[in-house]
């Protein structure tokens, strides 16, 4: 009999910081895959809004608290790494991706396409929930930054930090 071959998927992105666009789709995935890996793929070279170790607590408070537990999420953080490296490494067969509309789709396609193209990785894309299609980390640290209301946006930590940190910066 064959051994059975655990599906492993990564979501990856900069979550910097995480928002619930992001969470709506970690939880959609956590139902579909057998194992989740959020992967935080950052560049050393450049400083973000928040340090990685910050995006990695927010992350980790957001995996507890899915409805489907915490048992087959985890969250890792790669540094000045490839997607597909990462992947491999993790021995993940496919990336997870959240689409909010066309502009999203003609930014994530072209890498989709090459991520297939140097190793045969695939991405799935999930549509995002309508509800949360104006929803990125950029725009909500923009709002905040000039005192703008995003709660319902983001976790209650991260908004949070967002509040303690962004406003006069
Ligand atoms: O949250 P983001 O910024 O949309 O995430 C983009 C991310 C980090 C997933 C993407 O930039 C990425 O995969 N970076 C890793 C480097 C890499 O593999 N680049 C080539 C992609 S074809």
């Amino acid at each position: 009999m064959s051994e059975r071959v655990i599906r492993r998927a990564v979501v990856p992105g900069s979550y910097d910081p995480v928002t619930n666009g992001h969470v709506d789709v970690i939880a959609r995935a956590a139902v579909l895959y057998d194992e989740v890996v959020v992967a935080i793929l950052h560049n050393p070279a450049k400083e973000g809004t928040f340090a990685v170790a910050e995006r990695i607590g927010f992350l980790e408070d957001v995996v507890a608290g899915l409805p489907t537990g915490a048992d087959n999420v985890r969250v890792e953080a790669f540094a000045g790494r490839l997607l597909v490296d990462v992947c491999r490494d993790l021995e993940a067969q496919v990336v997870v991706k959240g689409l909010r509309g066309g502009t999203d789709f003609a930014y994530e396609v072209p890498m989709a396409l090459m991520n297939r193209h140097l190793t045969g990785l695939e991405t799935l894309f999930l549509p995002g929930d309508p509800s949360l299609e104006h929803v990125s980390s950029s725009l909500v640290k923009e709002v905040v930054r000039y005192g703008g209301d995003v709660r319902g946006l983001v976790p209650d930590t991260v908004l949070g930090a967002l509040l303690a940190r962004l406003p006069g910066d």
